[in-house]
């Protein structure tokens, strides 16, 4: 066996079925929200295992993310549709996929029809992947009746994508870096502080494919960067920042924090080579907006991730402001939608 599934067979010993990959009914769905790293995930210490070399913090954003549907089929391989298209099966996503259904398969003939709909442009920094291995984990334990919990199905959904461990939950939510070498430490869990007055802004500067995974990204940044050894450290400690902030209802100092770590993480990556430019000039305009704001007394911060995308973070206090500023940009209240 992998150590993938050896993994998976670990976490499943917790499942309610002594069959664990017998369907219990004929179709699982699965639904999870997409979400926004105030502190990032940047790196790994195991690729096989998607252990990563920090922990992170972010924000689930309701409304935005995926619906999937899986049942078992008698066919030679899997389909795969995305948004009610068939993908052919040499598809990037669809081998992606079917390589993390080869974890939960009860036999080498035993195949899935996946149905994914995304409510967000895929792969355009908005953390698709991080809803749909979420969506499809839970559609997983509907479809096998496992009735695993949060920490359970997000060590699950890790192993399909990092982010994706913390698109388990509503809110704010911690994934712990962990520390056991086999993995079942590394989860994410709920932080139980509702913020009704917390807004993201979602600047869209462009929505096409980004040109480089965040997993191929991130391993040249570790191979390659010597600004990258600074990153753990500073990202655990943001993390603490953040969640103190969460906690204190500390807005500036959660803003602060998350700025500085989103550009701390974009600089590991421009320092990598190849160099990886996430960033557009319209993303550079964008953040001399928000420090212009600033100056002029308007709390507002943003990040970014994998994509030439702001994230704007304000409260709903400086909501006129920013759409003065911004124009009529999709503002989203995660507490509140
Ligand atoms: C910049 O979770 O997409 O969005 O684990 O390789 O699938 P894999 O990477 P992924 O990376 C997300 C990177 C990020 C920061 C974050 O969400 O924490």
């Amino acid at each position: 066996l992998s150590r993938q599934q050896l993994f998976v067979n670990q976490v499943l010993t917790q499942s309610a079925q002594t069959e664990p990959f017998e369907a219990k009914k004929t179709q699982g769905t699965g639904k999870a929200p997409v979400n926004i790293a105030l502190s990032k995930y940047w790196g790994k210490r195991d690729i096989e295992l998607n252990l990563p070399l920090n922990g992170s913090v972010s924000i689930s954003l309701p409304g935005l993310g995926t619906e999937t549907e899986i049942s078992l089929i008698e066919a030679a391989e899997d389909k795969v549709l995305l948004n009610n298209e068939p993908l052919p099966a040499e598809h990037a996503f669809a081998k992606r996929v079917s390589k993390f259904l080869d974890l939960f398969r009860g036999g080498d003939n035993q195949h899935f029809a996946i149905n994914t709909y995304n409510s967000v442009p895929t792969a355009a920094g908005l953390a698709s992947s991080a809803s749909g291995y979420a969506a499809l984990v839970l559609a997983l334990n509907d479809l096998f009746d496992w009735q695993l919990n949060g920490q359970q199905l997000s060590l699950l959904a890790r192993l399909g994508s990092g982010s994706a461990s913390r698109s388990l939950f509503n809110g704010f939510a911690l994934w712990h870096k962990g520390e056991n070498e086999n993995g079942l430490d590394s989860f994410a869990e709920a932080i139980d502080t509702k913020w009704p007055e917390f807004c993201i802004g979602l600047v869209e500067v462009d929505i096409k494919e980004k040109p480089l995974s965040s997993t191929q990204g991130m391993q040249n940044t570790v191979n390659t960067c010597d600004l990258y050894q600074a990153w753990p450290e500073q990202a655990n400690r943001d993390m603490q920042s953040i969640i103190e902030a969460i906690q204190t209802k500390d807005f500036a100092a959660l803003g602060k924090t998350a700025e500085h770590n989103a550009l701390s993480m974009h600089a590991t990556m421009i320092a990598t080579w190849p160099p990886i430019v996430y960033w557009q000039a319209e993303s550079v305009t964008a953040m001399h907006k928000v420090w212009q704001l600033r100056e002029q007394g308007i709390e507002i911060f943003f990040t970014m991730d994998a994509g030439p995308n702001l994230k704007l973070l304000f409260l709903e206090k400086q909501k006129p402001a920013i759409k003065q500023a911004f124009g009529d940009i999709r503002i989203i209240e995660p507490f509140k939608d």
